[in-house]
């Protein structure tokens, strides 16, 4: 049953078109397939057709016009297969019939708030009708779409509308579509529904006039400006920074409030979750407009990463995923500020991929097995993904990363490519070698980087002594070392970086050393005083870094070095330090003070006017208990880290009260809530002040809260007073809930962050509460944000609720992961994931997760999905 990636073969039978007619009906629509095939040169000659399939029912099919006699194909639900067909191309004709309204996997064909809608990566089409479901079978579509106009004005599909029209004498409409670009079936898709659109043009680089439309429920289009201005902006941008233009004469989006995950990049035609596209002042938070941002972009750019060059098999899925996120990323830089953007992208890969790589769900950016691939779209694949392309253009250089890029796009467009077809690329433009580069493809785990520096006073040098170790993963008992672009500074006691000379005379080229040996030493000559090393610069490299530097250097790199990513992690490593020590300390009772060097640095830092508010922000805020657990690493007890956290968030709030206030006081809004990063920047620092201040739940801290709660006059600043008087104020918390809820409680997006809120409080009586959420009007297991907020939320943020002590966090959600199960088994497997680092609990904890897994696993019916996580997660 597992499909690996050495068993790969060239499919046998090839789709040159795609000729749908769909006539939508909530029950019962009928899909007639009209597909040219012919046998692949490179495939197994004289080969049955196989097409895929999922819960289909077969109506009728014909070969070149002819009905088929019975004997003449085999068809389930699963598979239609034509026994013994002509070898040279011919036209199969396939009637199936499905249910829209039953379809509560969210995969293929389904309904959402009564918008007809689809999804098919990774293999959904398949629920459509019988296909050869593989990325590596491209064809062109055509596509008809009928419905009752009452029901369904707008009728979408991919490439550009070629026909429309009433279908005579009936209540019925039809729309023709067709792509002229060849796809994969994953990329197909088709909308049907009553929608308000928001309109707008873009012109390309060359001239080409594109109508852009964002499609959103009736009554939300002034909520889609902000998306539709995004879409623009990653337009000229992708032109701009890797000369990719627009192919279509169109580009629509659609929102829908039922959605397995973000979004969708399907060919002219991208499907997203809601979340990801409505905004306004009142509803969406600065995060919340990021993510808008981002994820339009990350979309859009898959139109050439992705769509033009799509991937062979979905082994290579990093190929398109990994790639776009770092295209994703850079845009986001490039409109906001790089440091910040930088800071969230590295916190994010630490809190999702480190823990993911250091447990038993652990794979390769490239993996090399799968039984469920919607099990891996992971934080893997994507963000470890996009931190491998980062690698490969801090090593190759600005230019060199775009050369490779440019001969990527020219010699594999059209392709189903793979990441050894990537890799060549930049070899090739580059004249380098990247055998050894492309073990990131291949190794699973985070390296570790040992660090140690040695100034030689009398030889006015500095020496570097590293060594890389790459623990063993599930499936990988023997590593190879790897290459790791390690970006350094020597700093100087007056806060100048040194020039870093070789001790062979060479000029450590950008900075970068490159390290592809478990050892090596660096010697940098003419270091005439001692210096400070700042290592890993940028996060050069997606390794766990340790080194030898005292906590008075950190507090210097914290105040002095150029490179903020740098600043910033100074900071971060003397906080968690000081975290794992005040935890241990806590499991025996005791409490232990926070280092005065810390509260220093973090002053001086909110003084600093010359740092971007967004980046004080970001310095203030104090690790996660999911970032101390993963620190720790074993025996974890959840209550110990919080209790140390609290205490030095409250021992941070008294200490730096002034400055706080200060800060909190000169970053109050002047004008009209505008989303743009400088705006979003002040709001962040005064909300961190605010939130220091109140951490402790001084009655000073709290009543500014509730007046910042009261005032807010945005989504922003309301909701972060929410979340304080909800974690800091037990008192003031119930009816600041209840005002809030009553306000937006006909806004699902919002009553979301309502849930979501609820699911994180650290406090006993939080299980209670989550499990009584579940019976709320507003609550529904069938629909995956509401899942994700209140259940997912409580799962992977909670770490103190989800792994009480007495197994009743761990016993609620496996029951949740059960109940969903029947309904939707990828947002089910998702949720299941939470439990990746059971294996880190003290041992009374790990029980307790071991018992629900068990429990889940001993299920009779599993859906392929959990059946999956859950058999990992315990092998
Ligand atoms: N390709 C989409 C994106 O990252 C993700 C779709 C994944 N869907 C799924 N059911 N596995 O942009
Ligand atoms: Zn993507």
């Amino acid at each position: 049953q597992p499909v690996r990636l050495s068993d790969y073969r060239p499919p046998d039978w090839l789709v040159d078109t795609v000729d749908l007619d769909v006539r939508l009906h909530p029950t019962a629509t009928r899909v007639i397939a009209r597909l040219g095939l012919r046998p692949n040169p490179e495939g197994r000659e004289g080969s049955a057709i196989t097409l895929d399939g999922d819960e289909l029912a077969l109506k009728a099919v014909t070969l070149d016009g002819e009905p088929l006699a019975g004997s003449a194909y085999v068809a389930t639900s699963s598979a239609l297969t034509i026994l013994a067909p002509p070898q040279r191309a011919l036209v199969l004709e396939i009637e199936t019939l499905v249910d829209p309204s039953a379809n509560t996997k969210l995969m293929g064909l389904y309904r959402s708030s009564g918008t007809y809608c689809t999804q098919c990566e990774a293999e959904g089409f398949r629920r459509i009708t019988y296909f050869p479901d593989r990325p590596d079978v491209l064809a062109v579509y055509t596509t008809r779409i009928e419905a009752e106009r009452e029901e369904a004005p707008v009728l979408l599909a991919n490439g550009n509308l070629v026909e429309s029209g009433d279908v005579e004498g009936t209540s019925r409409h039809y729309a023709v579509w067709h792509d002229p670009w060849p796809k994969p079936c994953y990329l197909f898709a088709l909308v049907g529904g009553r929608l308000d659109r928001v309109s707008d043009e873009f012109v390309t680089a060359t001239g080409r006039k594109v109508d852009l439309g964002v499609y959103v429920e009736p009554g939300k289009a002034g909520r889609a400006g902000y998306a539709m201005d995004a879409l623009k902006r990653s337009m000229r941008w992708d032109e701009e920074a890797f000369g990719c233009e627009y192919d279509l004469d169109v580009f629509n989006i659609v929102a829908v409030a039922d959605f397995n995950m973000g979004a969708m990049e399907n060919k002219g035609l991208n499907v997203f979750n809601d979340k990801y596209v409505l905004a306004s002042p009142e509803t969406a938070t600065d995060a919340d407009y990021a993510n808008i941002e981002g994820i339009i972009a990350h979309e859009y750019f898959h139109n050439w990463t992705g769509n033009r060059i799509t991937c062979r098999d979905w082994f290579q899925l990093c190929l398109k995923e990994g790639l776009t996120v770092f295209r994703d990323q850079e845009f986001s830089a490039d409109q906001r500020s790089r440091p910040v953007k930088r800071i969230a992208d590295v916190r994010l890969l630490k809190s999702h991929q480190f823990p993911e790589d250091a447990g038993p769900l652990a794979h390769p950016v490239r993996p090399q097995v799968y039984r469920e691939i919607n099990n891996f779209y992971t934080a893997t694949v994507y963000e470890k993904g996009a931190e491998v392309v980062r690698m490969l253009k801090t090593l190759l250089g600005e230019e060199g990363f775009r050369a490779g890029m440019d001969l990527y796009f020219d010699r594999h467009d059209g392709d189903a490519a793979t990441v050894e077809d990537f890799l060549a690329c930049f070899a090739d433009a580059n004249g380098v070698d990247l055998t050894q580069f492309a073990l990131w493809y291949a190794q699973s785990g985070t390296p570790k980087l040992a660090v140690s520096g040695q100034w030689d006073e009398a030889a006015r040098s500095f020496r570097l002594d590293v060594s890389q170790t790459l623990a063993p993963t599930p499936g990988q008992s023997d590593k190879q070392p790897m290459v790791i672009p390690l970006a350094v500074g020597l700093v100087g006691p007056d806060g100048e970086d040194l020039p870093l000379v070789l001790d062979d005379g060479t000029n450590a080229e950008r900075g970068v050393l490159l390290i592809t040996q478990p050892k090596q030493s660096f010697v940098f000559r003419d270091v005439a005083e001692r210096p400070v090393p700042s290592l890993n610069r940028g996060f050069s490299a997606p390794v766990k870094l340790t080194s030898d530097l005292s906590t008075a250097e950190l507090v210097f790199l914290a105040r002095h070095d150029a490179d903020p990513f740098n600043r910033f992690d100074a900071g971060q490593t003397i906080a968690l330090a000081y975290l794992v020590e005040a935890t241990t300390a806590a499991r025996t009772g005791r409490a232990l003070s926070p280092p005065e060097a810390l509260v220093e640095a973090l002053g001086s830092t909110l003084e600093d006017s010359a740092l971007d508010p967004a980046f004080i922000a970001q310095a203030l805020s104090v690790p996660s208990e999911g970032d101390v657990a993963r620190e720790i690493g074993t025996d974890v007890d959840p209550d110990a880290i919080h209790d140390a956290r609290k205490a030095l968030r409250q021992t941070l709030g008294e200490a730096l009260a002034p400055a706080l206030k200060a800060a909190y006081a000169r970053h109050a809004p002047s004008g009209a809530y505008s989303p743009d990063a400088d705006s979003a920047g002040r709001r962040a620092l005064r909300n961190a002040s605010l939130d220091l201040l109140a951490a402790g739940g001084s009655p000073e801290g709290i009543a500014r809260a509730v007046g910042h709660f009261e005032r807010a006059d945005n989504m922003t600043d309301r909701f972060f007073a929410l979340s304080v008087l909800a974690h800091s104020a037990p008192d003031a918390r119930e009816a600041a809930l209840a005002a809030f809820y009553e306000r937006f409680r006909d806004d699902p997006l919002v009553v979301d962050k309502w849930l979501a809120l609820q699911a994180q409080i650290a406090e006993p009586g939080t299980l209670a509460r989550v499990g009584g959420l579940t019976t709320h009007a507003a609550f529904s297991w069938s629909n995956p944000n509401r899942v994700r907020a209140l259940v997912g939320t409580f799962a992977s943020i909670n770490q103190t609720q989800f792994h009480r002590a007495d197994g009743a966090g761990h016993d609620f959600v496996a029951d949740a992961v059960l109940e969903l199960d029947a309904r939707n088994p990828q947002v089910a497997a998702r949720l299941l994931a939470a439990f990746k680092s059971w294996r880190v609990l003290e041992p009374g904890r790990r029980a307790s997760a071991e018992r629900a897994l068990r429990r889940v696993a001993d299920r009779p019916g599993l859906s392929p999905d959990v059946s999956d996580i859950v058999s990992r997660s315990l092998e």
